[in-house]
Parts: structure tokens; sequence; C-alpha cells
């Protein structure tokens, strides 16, 4: 084990080329989106108890008020950062097989990863609440008071996973198969506190996996999954780890 942590990371990554990338609301703080919890987090502003199911179904005009100042007036507005780049570039050298995320921005595909499994579902797509219809978020989707289904008039919602809802059964299966058979786990930008997202690093701990955590401050996994910290930024962090590993691959 070299000193510099990252240099273990780097050294790890470039054997192993069996990645699998866990990522949470924190890599997408140095794009502009706010994170759930701490220093500026949404849930200091907002109730979460309003991103219950029951509760939007029964209030949708009022949910989906909230739900477009909160998340669609960024939409489009938020670009991918290093981090995001960086987790790209492990899938493009052959060392990350999956990436499975928490966030719902789409940030990550935007940067070019192309295997991620959405485990909180996405904004950019509205599902009816009624029937099959599913849509990209539009200007003339949204505008409706709240947003219906062109199909059947039903009320629409964003899909992605209310407080209350299951987590869709392929990202739920994919995640924790991916889990199961990764020999290395990436965990960055996640608190680690709500479940069953973060049972997918522990799950490929479990197994037998290093578990790699990058984040400014120490999370549910620091003391008990974690097993090289890398203490800073993912913007800052990431971008150094992948020089790295470029380095050792070349
Ligand atoms: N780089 C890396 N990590 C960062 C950065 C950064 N620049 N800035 C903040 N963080 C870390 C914080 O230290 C914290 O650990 O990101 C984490 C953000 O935590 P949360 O807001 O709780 O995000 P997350 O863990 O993804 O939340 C999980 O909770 O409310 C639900 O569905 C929502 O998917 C979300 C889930």
């Amino acid at each position: 084990m070299n000193d510099d942590p990252i240099l273990s990371a780097a050294d790890l990554l470039a054997q192993k080329k069996n990645l699998l990338i866990f990522t949470g609301a924190g890599v997408s703080v140095e794009s502009g989106i706010p994170p759930f919890r701490g220093p500026g987090g949404l849930w200091q502003k907002v109730n979460p108890d309003f991103f219950d199911i029951d509760h939007f179904m029964s209030h949708p005009v009022e949910s989906w008020k909230r739900i477009r100042s909160i998340f669609y007036d960024l939409w489009g507005q938020c670009a991918p950062n290093p981090a995001h780049l960086a987790f790209a570039e492990l899938e493009r050298l052959g060392v990350a097989f999956s990436l499975v995320t928490q966030n719902i921005d789409n940030l990550h595909q935007l940067a070019g990863s192309k295997n991620v499994i959405e485990f909180h579902g996405t904004l950019g797509r509205l599902r009816c609440t009624q029937c099959a219809f599913t849509g990209a978020p539009t200007k003339e989707l949204l505008a409706g008071d709240p947003p219906t289904c062109p199909d059947c008039g039903g009320l629409l919602k964003p899909d992605i996973v209310f407080f209350g809802e299951s987590i869709p059964e392929y990202a739920l299966n994919q995640s924790f198969a991916d889990a199961e058979s990764c020999s290395v786990c990436l965990v960055s930008g996640t608190t680690g506190e709500v479940m069953p997202a973060c049972m997918v690093p522990q799950t490929a701990k479990r197994r037998g996996a290093v578990v790699i955590e990058v984040n400014p401050e120490e999370s549910a996994f620091t003391a008990h999954t974690t097993d090289i910290f890398l203490r800073g930024k993912a913007g800052e962090i990431m971008p150094r780890l992948v020089a790295e590993v470029v380095k050792r691959l070349s």
C-alpha cells in the first residue's frame, strides 16, 4: 500500500478492472445541484414528507409546483463536472463495468457513462399514474397544472422513486448483481443513509470487494465499509485518481 491513498486506489483499479461505481447527490454538487443533506441540503429547506407518494397523489397541484421549482427549473441548466467525466473515463478505459447512481439528474449519461443504473429513477422521463404512457419532460407536458397524460388524461409524475415507492425492479436486481460480482466498489457523494440503496456497497464489501470512498466528509460507510478513504471533493479527487490509473495502464 502506498502512503498516498490515491496511489493505492489507482494501483487497485489498474490491476482489478472490475469496478462498480456507486454515486450520490454529492457528485453533482459541483455541477450546481444541491445535495439533500448537509450544508445547503434540500431537506433543510423542504420537508421530505412532501416527496411521499401518498402526499403527491393527494396534493398533485401543490406537489407539482414544488417539483417544478426544485427540479425542473434547473433541468437542462447543469452540466456534468470533472467527477462525472472521470467516472465515464473509467468505463471507457475498461476499468468500470457498471455505475449505480442514486441521482436523478442524468449527468452521468451526459458525461458519457453508458452503463448507468438509476436506482431512484430519473427526472428525464414523466410517467402516467394511470396508463403505460411515458415521455420526456417537454415544456408542453410540464405545462399542465398538474401535468396530465396526453393519452388518458391521468396525472403525470416524474419517473423518480418517491418515499413510499419501491425501487424499479431492474435497477434493484441489477445493482445487487453487480455488487456481488465486483472486486472494487468506488463510493462517492453519498451519506449512505438511505435504504435499500446503501446496501449496494455493503453487499460488495460483504462479498469481498475493496471499497474506495471519495467524500469531503465521513459518511455512514467510512468507519466500517470503506477500505480506502479519499477525503475531498469528487470533482478534484476523481480526475487525479483517473490520471494515476491512466499512467498505470499505458
Ligand atoms: N464531492 C463528493 N461528495 C460530496 C461533495 C463533493 N463535492 N459535496 C458533498 N458531498 C457529500 C456529502 O458529504 C454527503 O455525504 O455528498 C453527500 C450528500 O449526501 P445526501 O445529500 O444525503 O445524498 P445521497 O446520499 O445521495 O442521498 C441519498 O436520499 O433523499 C434521498 O432520494 C434521495 O437519492 C437521495 C438519497
